[in-house]
């Protein structure tokens, strides 16, 4: 039998899942009793070992610095962030491997090589880390294609712990909590994963109550280790594109939305337990509707000429300005690469948008919650 990747991918990650939470996506009756217990069996201990060892303090090259106080905001502004940590799927992986070239002031991004100025392949992190920065930024991408929130907790603990977590900076020899960014985007392929199962019938509430223990779960692990200025992205609209239009897999707009109110909640939840967490909150959504309906809305996204369908000719090629005539249009003026994921343009709209935002946002995203 014919094995798409994409399913192989999906199948490797279940693996990472612990297995109560893997129990409950499959049967989310049990999803709650299961996860409580589990949380409380790692997050106790846990807690009472941390609050011991390094109470109010940083990890390594920290632990020598005075402890703050705890309602202080770390964050000093955008030109003051020399590290970006990301988490992520294939909106926002670059294949880097921990274990290769490391990111430095000559090769902000480490491995592997950059995108050519013409490749299609050119991601949102890659224009904020070395286009719309004020700073000289070193990006460390633990995104993976494919990535569900399974592969968070996978990667937090295969790629970021060991490498850039507590009590190894070697990697990431000069970050701390204010000259760092963590920034997280997930739950597109959760999204998908679940309204693709007929039994939820799109309602995704229970299986999205597993998941949101687990995405709070992982960010207060990074707070542990001495995150404390997050960038949240929230997700595009999965119903417009081209896979839920045409290909027969039709998501709810419903069960985009609940995701991004609860990842809303989430990230207020965050700045209301850590008063010296910032919390930037990137509505990625209303950026690609805006696009959607209409490209002129942002001059970085103004060529797109399609923004409906992708032409699956393309799914191959990888410059902006590869041509096939059945297509129509250039590449890089289609929104869609493929059924599911942008071309570059729309990146750098993100881009631009985030940067914008870290630059005038000096309020507190707590305060900004209160207006929603
Ligand atoms: C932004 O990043 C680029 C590439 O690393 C670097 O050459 C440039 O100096 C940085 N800009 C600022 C304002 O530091
Ligand atoms: C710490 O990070 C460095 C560089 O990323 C890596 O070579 C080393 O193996 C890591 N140490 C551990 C204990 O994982
Ligand atoms: C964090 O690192 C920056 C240099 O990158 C340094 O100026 C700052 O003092 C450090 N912060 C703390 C709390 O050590």
């Amino acid at each position: 039998m014919y094995v798409s990747k994409e399913s192989f991918d999906a199948q490797d990650l279940f693996e990472y899942v612990p297995k109560d939470i893997f129990a409950s996506l499959r049967n989310p009756a049990l999803a709650l009793p299961r996860r409580v217990l589990t949380f409380l069996t790692v997050a106790i201990p846990f807690s009472i070992f941390w609050f011991f060892l390094s109470h109010d303090r940083l990890p390594s090259s920290l632990s020598t610095a005075p402890a703050m106080p705890t309602t202080k905001s770390h964050w000093h502004g955008w030109a003051n962030i020399e590290n970006m940590i990301i988490f992520g799927d294939s909106y926002t992986s670059t294949d880097f491997d921990p274990k290769k070239e490391q990111p430095s002031h000559s090769n902000p991004l480490g491995n592997p090589p950059l995108p050519k100025a013409d490749s299609i392949h050119q991601k949102w992190l890659h224009y904020l880390t070395m286009t719309y920065n004020s700073s000289a930024i070193q990006t460390y991408n633990m995104a993976k294609h494919g990535a569900t929130m399974d592969g968070f907790v996978r990667f937090y603990h295969e790629h970021y712990l060991p490498y850039y977590g507590i009590s190894n900076h070697t990697g990431a020899a000069g970050w701390n909590s204010t000259n760092s960014l963590f920034a997280t985007f997930y739950g597109i392929n959760d999204v998908r994963r679940c309204t693709d199962q007929p039994r939820t019938k799109g309602d995704c509430s229970e299986i999205y109550t597993s998941l949101f223990a687990i995405y709070g779960f992982l960010l207060e692990q990074l707070y542990m280790t001495g995150a404390r200025n997050f960038l949240i992205l929230n997700i595009p609209p999965l119903n417009r594109m081209p896979f839920s239009r045409k290909w027969g897999h039709p998501v709810p707009s419903r069960a985009v939305s609940e995701w991004n109110t609860r990842l809303a909640s989430l990230a207020a939840d965050l700045t209301l337990k850590h008063p010296d967490a910032t919390v930037f909150q990137f509505d990625t959504h209303a950026l690609f509707s805006e696009v959607i309906d209409d490209p002129i809305s942002y001059p970085e996204t103004k060529m797109y000429k399609n923004t409906k369908d992708n032409c699956e000719e393309y799914k191959e090629s990888g410059k902006k300005n590869d041509y096939k005539e059945v297509c129509e249009v250039k590449l890089g003026e289609y929104l869609w690469h493929d059924a599911l994921h942008p071309t570059t343009a729309i990146h750098e709209a993100m881009a631009v948008q985030i940067a914008q935002m870290l630059e005038t946002e000096h309020r507190r995203a707590d305060e900004n919650m209160k207006e929603d």
